[in-house]
């Protein structure tokens, strides 16, 4: 099967108004303390894929549940692919998002490992205007607070059989989100985990599909019954080398200045703010070192002053700074240390940049109301 389907031409968008739309006392409630992925706009955008017909019907409809046969495939073999970035309200009202063009390659290398339809590049960043030209109200504008924008795409052919699905749909919703640190940006510490993998060599660790979620959720689980905010993974071949958290990158300082992170090495996921820290940290003269890392380095560096900082990093929460690695027996930094000072003028200058606060000099931002 040929898995045909960027659009040669741009998809044209059909709107159904919603009947249940919120008022605006409603949404400002809702607004005031809108939380992380518990409310949703009043509208999502849906666009089909068939076999013979390609990417095709785009619309934007009122938010609501999905009809899916029992035997949908994504139901049964986790065909599944999605992404995540955010709508931000600038000073003057305007909504601009960031760097959507790589979550639309991203989405784009996601299908191609999942077997899925690739969807054109314009057509994922007229999908995010399509639902910010009737939601966009629902973008908040207090500080650190924005709309966070999920596309996915599921397998919706009604068939049980292992191969790639022959119907597709991918859709878009939206959730707004309150600031991620309330009390200030605070460090956390995270879980080592020993006994489980994310993703494995030739595996699927790059694509963000909703599997590598699900296989992460049981250490997930027991990074929190250690107090732990979130789980890292090592590599599934040698057990080694750092990979990344479940949901966030993982960046080392050096003494000195050097930045480190782990390498590309296909079992990780390519995440859009470590590219855009990386590009922040060399515009500063500061040299960027992209390889592995082993937990003996880490163990060491820390014991030994030559690892200063370290932190996460991801779309939900930009730059999370990390005190301390805790695994069986063991644990590495200081959990009550504060945030590092490199990690912290980072995170402030690329939020900074986000909210439209200085200059775009990359040209990373996106305007989407307009
Ligand atoms: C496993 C994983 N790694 C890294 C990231 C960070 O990626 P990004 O910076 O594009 O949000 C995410 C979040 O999307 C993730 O789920």
């Amino acid at each position: 099967m040929t898995i045909a389907s960027t659009t040669t031409f741009p998809l044209r968008f059909e709107l159904t108004p919603s009947q249940a739309a919120r008022d605006e006392a409603e949404r400002e409630v809702i607004l005031s303390d809108p939380g992380f992925g518990k409310h949703f706009t009043d509208h999502m955008v849906e666009i089909d894929w068939t076999i013979s017909e390609g990417w095709h019907d785009a619309k934007v409809i009122p938010y609501g549940p999905l009809q899916l046969d029992p035997s949908a495939a994504v139901l049964h073999y986790a065909q599944e692919i999605f992404e995540g970035l955010k709508a931000y309200r600038h000073a003057d009202g305007s909504i601009w998002t960031f760097r959507p063009e790589k979550n639309a390659e991203r989405l784009q290398r996601s299908a191609r490992r999942l077997a899925l339809p690739e969807l054109a590049v314009d057509d994922f960043v007229e999908s995010l205007r399509q639902l910010v030209a009737v939601d966009g109200q629902w973008v908040p504008s207090a500080p650190e607070t924005s709309l966070y924008i999920r596309p996915f795409m599921i397998a919706n052919e009604s068939f049980l059989g292992v191969r790639p699905s022959q119907r597709v749909a991918y859709y878009v919703i939206a959730s707004p989100a309150g600031a991620y640190f309330t009390g200030g940006v605070a460090p956390v510490s995270i879980w080592l985990s020993t006994e489980y993998s994310r993703a494995g060599r030739g595996g699927t660790g790059a694509a963000k599909c909703g599997g590598n979620y699900a296989a992460s959720l049981l250490p997930q689980q027991e990074a929190y019954e250690n107090g732990c905010a979130q789980v890292l993974f090592l590599d599934g071949e040698t057990g080694e080398h750092v990979d990344e958290l479940g949901g966030m990158n993982v960046f080392f300082v050096h003494e000195g200045g050097t930045i480190v992170t782990p390498r590309l090495s296909g079992s990780i996921l390519e995440g859009i703010t470590r590219d855009s820290i990386i590009q922040l940290a060399k515009d500063r003269g500061l040299t960027v070192e992209e390889r592995d890392v082993t937990i003996a380095e880490w163990r060491e560096g820390v014991a030994s002053g030559a690892i200063t900082e370290v932190f996460a990093c991801g779309t939900a929460a930009v730059i999370t700074p990390i005190s301390a690695l805790k695994s069986p027996g063991e644990v590495i930094g200081d959990p009550s240390a504060p945030a590092g000072e490199l990690t912290m003028s980072l995170r402030q200058e690329l939020t900074d940049i986000q909210y439209g606060r200085i200059p775009d000099r990359h040209g990373w931002l996106t305007r989407l109301d307009a």
